[in-house]
């Protein structure tokens, strides 16, 4: 069993990772309605991505006995102006949960919670991996420009990322 203080500050985490998987299924529309195919296929990808790390934490919830809660959905942005803005607010969340998960674990270590600091040791390694992943990215979109010209050379390069993130899921990376 968990506290109640853990169990509060999961069900916190649940609702970031759930707005993220709305955010990305949001920002993945955008994309579609731009013909950017790539960047499409890339943030529905990111999206069911971070609706397995929601689930994740329901399922941990229960294992220990504490109550998982599902969140309201909040409303997303609609519109995202640019595809640099775009990865822009992406990076952004990233580091707002990478910061949660941080409190998580010091919350974990403060109570002695073992269980939950090795649950959320999983959760490091994948903000670690997706900060970097964004970064790269924004790297790339500086690099070729965000004129209207480039945004064919930006879903290119989306394209062969996503197919690289594919092939380390299939991998069980
Ligand atoms: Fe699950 Fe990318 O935060």
């Amino acid at each position: 069993m968990i506290s109640e203080k853990m169990t509060d500050a999961l069900n916190t985490q649940i609702v970031l990772e759930g707005y993220a998987s709305f955010l990305y299924l949001s920002m993945a529309t955008w994309c579609d309605a731009k013909g950017l195919e790539g960047c499409t296929s890339f943030m529905r990808r990111q999206s069911e991505e971070e609706r397995a790390h929601m689930l994740r934490i329901f399922e941990y919830m229960s294992e220990v006995d504490a109550h998982a809660l599902v969140p309201a959905i909040q409303q997303v942005p609609h519109d995202f102006d640019t595809p640099q803005k775009m990865f822009e607010m992406v990076y952004a969340h990233e580091q707002k949960v990478t910061k949660s998960i941080n409190d998580l674990v010091s919350i974990a270590k403060a109570e002695n919670d073992f269980t939950t600091d090795n649950f959320l040791q999983w959760y490091i390694t994948e903000q670690r991996e997706e900060e970097s992943l964004m970064r790269s990215i924004l790297d790339k979109i500086k690099l070729i420009g965000d004129s209207p010209m480039a945004l064919y050379y930006i879903d290119k390069e989306i394209t062969a990322i996503n197919t690289m993130e594919l092939k380390k899921e299939a991998a069980g990376e």
